[in-house]
């Protein structure tokens, strides 16, 4: 049985209430949710309403973000759950840390090469443990894959051919929240494809070596309208004429969570969650091709796009004893618009095996219930559970959580400055 654990969450957003919800209720005989901290003291109040009408737990005290020290001081949590926005992930992970506490971030652990090396600097003095929660390896078809890459099924993996597509609702979500900012997010090249960077090393078992990239704004963002003949333009869809009309706009006003969430809490903050995607001050792109050379001599071939009729993904793996190719599509979402159970669930998965001279076939794959794939579950067992020895070896330390980033910010600096980008280089201190 595993002892009993105490915890705080920095970060009291969408996402927060999956670790929350579960340290309440599934977890309450191995965890204790001890503190909630947040810059807004509005969001924090209604987690702790959730906690209560939703999960049946009393509710914690809540810490402002100038109050953090102090909550470590006087609560003493074993474990720091980081689900704050990215830019902010290596401040809270190191403050943690440095107060002898273990972490379990959300992904990316960080946005840039300067806080991801302040981050492993920190691990490695304080001897502390940083877990990223990669919950995509824990969907069923990825295990698969991992699973059919490691019996030898297609021989040594040469080449992966990656596209993800992202849909114009959930797609569309990324350029009218904080994640239009690239300062905020590091772009979707590290924001989205660190699950997507990390899910190819984790199958083949080898880090990146070498990165090319290009990426642009093409359909999202105000110029891009314009040059499509737009004419009408709004800042934020609450309040706005314009916005009736846009089938891009997110009215927070008829959704019960996201008017508490967000709306409700505007006036501490100033966030605001509905901004116009045609909109001045997009600095993400929507449009990506990447190219990498991993340590192993692979070769990964990737594309992202955002705006795209459906949500999901195909990846084809070329070996020296055949080829798989895995489809996957998802269940398209607003990020705290709804069931959390289904976002980024599995509408249907395939994976095909085609063996260098035998008949293809369908691997097997069971479907999970659950976000990410079923993968949200899975992985929340393995965090707060007793879970069984794991095979696969899906949990995700501080060096998974780096190189899967370190692939998206070399993507960055390959797309600023032309050129291929050495990961090594960045790392180099
Ligand atoms: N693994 C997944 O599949 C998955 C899914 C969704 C989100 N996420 C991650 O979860 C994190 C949170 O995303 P979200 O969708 O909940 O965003 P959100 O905007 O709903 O929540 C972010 C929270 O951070 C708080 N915050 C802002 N500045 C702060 C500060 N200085 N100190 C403390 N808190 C501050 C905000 O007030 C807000 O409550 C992100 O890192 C995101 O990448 C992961």
């Amino acid at each position: 049985m595993k002892a009993r654990k105490t915890y705080a969450i920095v970060g009291c957003g969408s996402r927060s209430e999956m670790f929350y919800g579960a340290l309440a209720r599934d977890f309450k005989e191995t965890s204790e949710l001890k503190a909630l901290c947040d810059i807004n003291y509005s969001r924090m109040a209604l987690a702790n309403r959730y906690l209560q009408v939703k999960y049946g737990h009393a509710s914690v005290s809540a810490y402002g973000a100038d109050a953090f020290d102090q909550m470590i001081e006087e609560q003493r949590p074993d474990t720091v759950i980081v689900t704050t926005i990215d830019r902010l992930h290596h401040h809270y992970i190191i403050r943690a840390l440095e107060a002898g506490c273990d972490v379990i971030t959300e992904k990316p652990m960080t946005v840039d090469d300067e806080k991801c090396w302040a981050i492993l600097e920190a691990v490695e003095r304080t001897g502390r443990s940083l877990r990223v929660t990669f919950n995509y390896r824990y969907a069923s078809y990825h295990s698969r894959i991992r699973e059919l890459i490691m019996q030898g099924t297609i021989g040594d993996v040469h080449s992966v051919h990656f596209e993800w597509l992202l849909n114009t609702q959930h797609g569309a979500d990324y350029f009218r929240r904080w994640h239009r900012d690239k300062r905020n997010s590091g772009g979707l090249l590290v924001h989205k494809s660190t699950h997507h960077f990390d899910l190819v090393n984790f199958w083949l078992g080898t880090y990146p070596e070498t990165v090319f990239a290009f990426g642009d704004l093409r359909f999202y963002g105000r110029e891009n309208a314009e040059m499509r003949g737009e004419k009408h333009f709004y800042q934020r869809a609450f309040g706005s004429e314009a916005a009736k009309d846009d089938p891009f706009a997110l009215h927070l006003d008829q959704n019960e969570n996201l008017k508490a969430m967000y709306l409700d809490a505007e006036h501490e903050d100033g966030y605001q969650r509905d901004q116009s995607v045609f909109g001045d001050g997009i600095s993400i792109e929507d449009t990506m091709g990447v190219t990498v050379r991993y340590e192993n001599k692979a070769i990964l071939t990737y594309s992202l796009n955002a705006y795209m009729p459906w949500e999901g993904f195909n990846v084809a793996f070329n070996g020296s004893r055949g080829r798989i190719e895995l489809k996957v599509v998802e269940q398209s979402y607003v990020n705290g618009g709804g069931d959390k159970a289904l976002e980024g669930a599995a509408e249907g998965a395939s994976i095909l095996v085609f063996p260098m001279f035998g008949t293809p076939y369908a691997a097997d794959i069971e479907l999970a219930e659950g976000g990410h794939g079923g993968g949200d579950p899975v992985m929340l067992n393995d965090l707060f559970g007793d879970p069984e020895p794991d095979p696969l070896k899906r949990v995700a330390s501080h060096r998974d959580g780096a190189m899967s980033i370190m692939t998206g910010i070399a993507a960055n600096q390959s797309i600023r400055t032309g050129l291929p980008v050495r990961v090594r280089d960045l790392l180099r201190r």
